[in-house]
């Protein structure tokens, strides 16, 4: 298998309805390839692995960077890898704002205006930290019994994880919806993200 971690700009502003619908394609796509991966959007900037048989990554690299959504696809890794990071997710979400960036204690000084191709393809530290927070916990397969501290870290961790994606998606979704609704352009497609969504938050 292989891990590819990429930068670029999206080549117009995206609407939330935009990001959703770029998302949901992900989602299908990825789920049905059996890749999975971390895409983070903030400042007009795209941060997104990528991990699966290479087979099935590489194509599909080489289509996302003809994609007309986005420019400057700069790859900054590709690593061979016998296990996934981001097992979790066939695409996990995050929306980097100011705020998400303010809770992360080693970011203090790393301000949304960082968060762009030009700063981060020359900081490989905080690549690392900004992905690391998604990261399935690693299960060393040759500790056979984790102590129940460490047990119980481990299913925070994946808890906080899922609630954190959870919490991305129904903030995503309800801002498409504040936006599709103000033009009138509510759909039926629109109500039917609503109710999965719904649905996994419960
Ligand atoms: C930033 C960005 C990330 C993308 N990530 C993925 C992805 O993880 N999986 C995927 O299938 N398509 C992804 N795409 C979309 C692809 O470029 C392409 O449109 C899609 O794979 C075509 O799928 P289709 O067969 O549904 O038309 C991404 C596009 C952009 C702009």
């Amino acid at each position: 298998m292989i891990r590819v971690t990429y930068l670029s700009r999206a080549a117009s502003p995206l609407s939330a309805d935009d990001l959703l619908q770029l998302l949901k394609q992900c989602h299908q796509n990825n789920t049905a390839k059996g890749l999975t991966g971390m895409l983070l959007f903030g400042n007009d900037t795209f941060l997104q692995s990528i991990e699966g048989e290479k087979s099935v990554v590489e194509p599909l690299i080489e289509r996302i960077a003809q994609d007309t959504r986005h420019e400057n696809v700069k790859i900054l890794r590709r690593d061979e890898i016998s296990e996934r990071q981001f097992s979790d997710w066939s695409m996990g979400f995050e929306r980097v704002t100011e705020s998400t960036l303010a809770v992360i204690p080693s970011l203090r000084n790393f301000g949304l205006r960082n968060f762009s191709p030009e700063y981060l393809s020359e900081h490989d530290d905080i690549v690392d930290t900004l992905l690391e927070r998604h990261r399935a916990p690693h299960w060393d397969p040759l500790v056979r019994e984790l102590d129940a501290r460490d047990k119980l870290i481990k299913d925070l961790r994946i808890e906080l994880n899922a609630a954190r994606n959870h919490v991305g998606m129904a903030a995503l979704v309800l801002e498409t919806v504040i936006e599709v609704a103000k033009d009138g352009r509510l759909d039926d497609a629109h109500l039917e993200i609503c109710r999965s969504t719904l649905a996994s938050l419960r």
